[in-house]
Formats: C-alpha cells, structure tokens, sequence
C-alpha cells in the first residue's frame, strides 16, 4: 500500500472478525512503531502484546463495559453533530473494541518526568515520542491490512491493567490498542471536514 493510501485508509475500527495475528506481522507492525522520532534518542519504549482471552479479561477489568447512547447525550461538552454520533457509536464499544481484537497491544513508556505536572512543554517530550511512534504502528497496521482502535485509561484502568501486565514501576500506559481484521461491515464514523485553504497559512496567519 501506497503511504498516503495507508494514511487515508487509517480509522479506528471496532468490529473484528476472529481472525488471528501472526507473530512475524506483529513484529514487523511494532518494528514501525520503533522507527518513530523520539526526543532524547533512546526509544526505550516496550510494547506488549496480549491474546490470550483471561489475561485481556484480567487486564481489561476496569474499562467500563455498560456506556450506552443516552451516556453520550449526557455529555454537555459535545456540541458537533459529527462529533456526536462518532461518540455515539464509539462509546458504547469501549471494552468490546478491545476484548474482541485479535489483540491488545500496550505500549510502555518510562516516567522519567512528571508529565502530569510538567514544568514546561519540553517535558512532555516524552509523551509526545511514545504518540509518534503509536502513530506508526497504526499507519503500519493499516498497510498490513489491519485496523485498529485506541482507549486511553482513565480511573484505576491503568492500575488494574498494571497489575494483570506485572510490568515494574516506572513506566506509563499511554493507551491500549485494539488490533485485528476489521470485520467486513465495520464501520467508519466520519471525520469532520477540514478546509486545508482555510487552516493551512502561508508565510503568516
Ligand atoms: C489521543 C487520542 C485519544 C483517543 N482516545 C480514544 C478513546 O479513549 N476511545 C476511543 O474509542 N477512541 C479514541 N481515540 C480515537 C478517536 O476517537 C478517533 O481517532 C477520532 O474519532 C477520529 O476517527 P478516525 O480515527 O477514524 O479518523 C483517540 C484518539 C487519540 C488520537
């Protein structure tokens, strides 16, 4: 596939069929994800990856799996229409675009600053490396034919996933990421529109 084909092709998918991962096309997705730009240089990252139904259960354990449609028209802040009916649907498959992925992917990445208080906007340089190369391993999935999804923890998700994970102290879920055959009538939520003319600015704004 082209690059901008891949670019283009690139959504979050939900639905999956049953279809199965090779370990070669799993490596050569998160070998991409390697390839990232990353600030300091060291892309001392570390991606694991879970198949196995009891350990996704296990660690998928504090995503919700009740949201409905009426919790999206609760939210207050969502104002767009496209906005809306992309959280519309994609709300209430939160645990299932995960729990029924081929795959769960969870990408690592160390603490070595506070991110959550950061001092100023280098420091979350770090956080920023670990998305370009997530960013990667979709654009490389997509290629490969596969779709994926992203779901950040919130709450105790990323305790919980932690501890089913055992993965030391000192490192970060930026995301969990569903990976699989998107399922033939998986849907796309549209995107909004953007005007290019309008958000692209030449030598000023
Ligand atoms: C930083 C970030 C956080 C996201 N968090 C979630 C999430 O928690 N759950 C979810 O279903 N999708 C999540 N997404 C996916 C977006 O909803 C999705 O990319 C957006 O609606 C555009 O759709 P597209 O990916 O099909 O282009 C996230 C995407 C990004 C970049």
């Amino acid at each position: 596939m082209d690059f901008y084909e891949a670019v283009s092709a690139r959504r979050s998918i939900r639905d999956f069929t049953d279809e199965k991962i090779p370990q070669e096309t799993m490596k050569r997705i998160i070998g991409a994800a390697y390839q990232a730009p990353a600030n300091d240089h060291f892309r001392d990252w570390h991606y694991i990856v879970v198949t196995d139904p009891d350990m996704k259960r296990e660690m998928l354990e504090g995503v919700p799996k009740n949201l409905t449609v009426k919790d999206v028209d609760d939210m207050t802040f969502i104002s767009d229409p496209v906005q809306k009916e992309s959280y519309r649907f994609a709300v209430p498959r939160q645990y299932r675009m995960l729990y029924d992925a081929a795959a769960v992917i969870v990408p690592l990445m160390k603490k070595k600053v506070d991110i959550l208080h950061p001092a100023d906007l280098s420091h979350l340089n770090v956080f920023a490396s670990i998305w370009c190369s997530i960013e990667n391993l979709w654009l490389a999935a997509t290629a490969e034919g596969y779709g994926c999804n992203l779901r950040i923890p919130w709450g105790n998700e990323e305790e919980i996933a932690k501890k089913a994970l055992g993965f030391p102290d000192g490192y970060l879920i930026p995301c969990f990421i569903g990976i699989g055959r998107p399922a033939p009538d998986a849907v796309r939520t549209k995107q909004i529109d953007v005007h290019l003319d309008e958000q692209i600015h030449w030598q000023r704004f």
